[in-house]
C-alpha cells in the first residue's frame, strides 16, 4: 500500500488505552469511533477527576468558608488557570466559563454586539460556519436593524478570500469566522483573515470548537478578539466551554445574564456587578465539568498540539487517500489545508443509510447536516456522510471505515 507520507506518523497506539469508551464492542465488532467533531471520548483522567470531586470535594464554589469549598473552589479556579495558559491568554480575567461554544458566542451576540449594532451595520461570516455562528447574528441583526452578510466559499470547501475581504468595509462591526470547518474540515487561514479584518477595523469572533482539540492555540499571536471552543470536543465534559476575549472589551460589555456569583452588591435600587470574569458567570456553573475540562488540558498538554496536529494531518492524508480508492466514493471539502474531519458520499446511497450500516459493523460516524444547512445547500447536497477524527485513532480505525464502505456499497449494488 502506497501511503501518503513516507515519515512514520509518531506512536499514538498507548493513547488510544487511556480512553474506556472504546476498549468496548458495538453491533459485535471493537468500536470505531469516527465522530469526534461531534463529541469526543473522555480519557480516563478526566473521567476519574470528575468522579474524584463528585466524590469527596461536592461543594458549590466562591461560596463558602468550609474546607470543601474552598477544595472546589480551588479546583474549579484552577482549570481557569491551565486554560489561559493552553491559549496563552494575557490574564486569567479574559477567560470566562460557559457552558459551551454556542453560549460563547452567543454572549458575545448579546453583550458586544447588541448594545451598539444599529441599521445599516453589519455582521459578516463565511458559508462555512456551523449554526451557532449564524443564528446567534441573526437573532442580534433582527434586534438591532444590522445586516448578516455572507462571504462565499469555493468548491473545495475553502473560503473566497478576495471576496471576505472585499466585505470588509466599515459597516462591518464583527466577523465571526470558524478555525476549522466542522463540516468539511477545512481550515481557515487565521493570520491573514484577522490581519485584513484589523486593517479595516472590524472586531473578529473566531468559533474554535474544531480548532482548540486538533492543534495549538494562542490567541494572542492570532490577533483576534474573541475566542470560543467547547469543552466535550477536547476531551472534556459536555456543558462546559470558553469565551476568551480581550480584557478591554470583556471590561466594557454589559453583562450577559443576572444572579449569584455575577455582582459584588445588590440592592433593589441597584446591583454593582463582580470583577471579570465573574461578571459574565451568574448561578452555580458546572462545577465538576469544568474540574474534569482542567484534566482535559493537562491530558491534551502532556502529549503536546503539535503531535496531535500531525498525527491527525497524517491520519486525515490516510483517509483521504483510502476513501477516494473507493468505487462510487465522492468526497466533499478537498480543502488544501484540512484536517480531522473528511464529509463524502458513496454512489447514491442516503448518508443515514451509510451510517446505519456502519453502525451495524462497529463504525460510528455522524451522517446529515452537521449543523451547517447553509453549506449544504451550497453544494445542492440534503447531508453528507462524515468520519471525524480524534487523538486515539490510528490507521486501523480507516481501514475498518473502509471495508465497512466497501460491503454498503456491495449491498446497495
Ligand atoms: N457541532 C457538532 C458536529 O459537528 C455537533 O457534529
Amino acid at each position: 500500500m502506497n501511503l501518503p507520507h513516507s515519515q512514520p506518523v509518531a506512536d499514538f497506539s498507548d493513547y488510544r488505552d487511556d480512553f474506556p469508551a472504546l476498549q468496548q464492542s458495538v453491533n459485535g465488532q471493537p468500536l470505531v469511533y469516527l465522530d469526534s467533531a461531534a463529541s469526543a471520548q473522555q480519557p480516563n483522567a478526566v473521567i476519574e477527576a470528575v468522579a474524584s470531586y463528585q466524590r469527596e470535594d461536592h461543594a458549590n464554589v466562591h461560596r463558602g468558608v468550609h474546607t470543601l469549598s474552598h477544595r472546589a473552589t480551588e479546583s474549579y479556579e484552577g482549570a481557569r488557570d491551565k486554560l489561559c495558559n493552553f491559549i496563552n491568554a494575557s490574564s486569567r480575567a479574559e477567560i470566562v466559563l460557559t457552558s459551551g461554544t454556542t453560549e460563547s458566542i452567543n454572549l458575545v451576540a448579546q453583550s458586544f454586539c447588541r448594545p451598539v449594532l444599529k441599521p445599516g451595520d453589519q455582521i459578516l461570516i463565511t458559508w462555512l460556519e456551523h449554526h451557532s455562528n449564524i443564528v446567534p447574528w441573526q437573532l442580534v441583526c433582527e434586534q438591532t436593524g444590522a445586516e448578516l452578510i455572507v462571504a462565499p466559499i469555493n468548491d473545495r470547501g475553502e473560503v473566497e478570500l478576495d471576496a471576505l475581504y472585499e466585505l470588509m468595509t466599515e459597516r462591518v462591526k464583527l466577523l465571526g469566522i470558524g478555525h476549522v470547518s466542522n463540516a468539511l474540515g477545512s481550515i481557515n487561514p487565521l493570520r491573514d483573515i484577522i490581519g485584513h479584518a484589523k486593517q479595516a477595523g472590524i472586531t473578529v469572533l473566531v468559533d474554535g470548537a474544531q480548532g482548540v482539540p486538533h492543534m495549538s492555540v494562542d490567541v494572542q499571536s492570532l490577533g483576534c478578539d474573541f475566542y470560543a471552543f467547547s469543552g466535550h470536543k477536547m476531551f472534556g465534559p459536555t456543558g462546559t466551554g470558553i469565551l476568551w476575549g480581550r480584557e478591554q472589551l470583556l471590561e466594557a460589555m454589559p453583562p450577559y445574564q443576572g444572579g449569584g456569583d455575577m455582582i459584588l452588591e445588590v440592592s433593589f435600587e441597584q446591583t454593582v456587578f463582580n470583577e471579570l470574569p465573574y461578571k459574565f458567570e451568574a448561578g452555580t456553573p458546572n462545577i465538576s465539568g469544568v474540574i474534569g475540562l482542567g484534566a482535559a488540558v493537562d491530558y491534551l498538554s502532556g502529549i503536546g498540539m503539535d503531535s496531535v496536529l500531525e498525527h491527525e494531518k497524517s491520519l486525515h492524508a490516510y483517509m483521504v487517500t483510502q476513501l477516494a480508492a473507493i468505487e462510487g466514493i465522492r468526497l466533499v471539502g478537498t480543502a488544501e489545508n484540512q484536517a480531522s474531519v473528511q464529509s463524502f458520499l458513496l454512489n447514491d446511497i442516503h448518508p443515514h443509510d451509510l451510517g446505519t450500516i456502519l453502525d451495524h459493523q462497529g463504525v460510528a460516524i455522524r451522517t446529515g447536516h452537521h449543523c451547517a444547512m447553509p453549506l449544504m445547500q451550497r453544494f445542492g447536497l440534503p447531508g453528507t456522510a462524515r468520519a471525524s477524527l480524534g487523538l486515539y485513532n490510528d490507521r486501523d480505525d480507516i481501514d475498518r471505515l473502509t471495508g465497512a464502505l466497501e460491503k454498503a456499497r456491495q449491498v446497495f449494488a
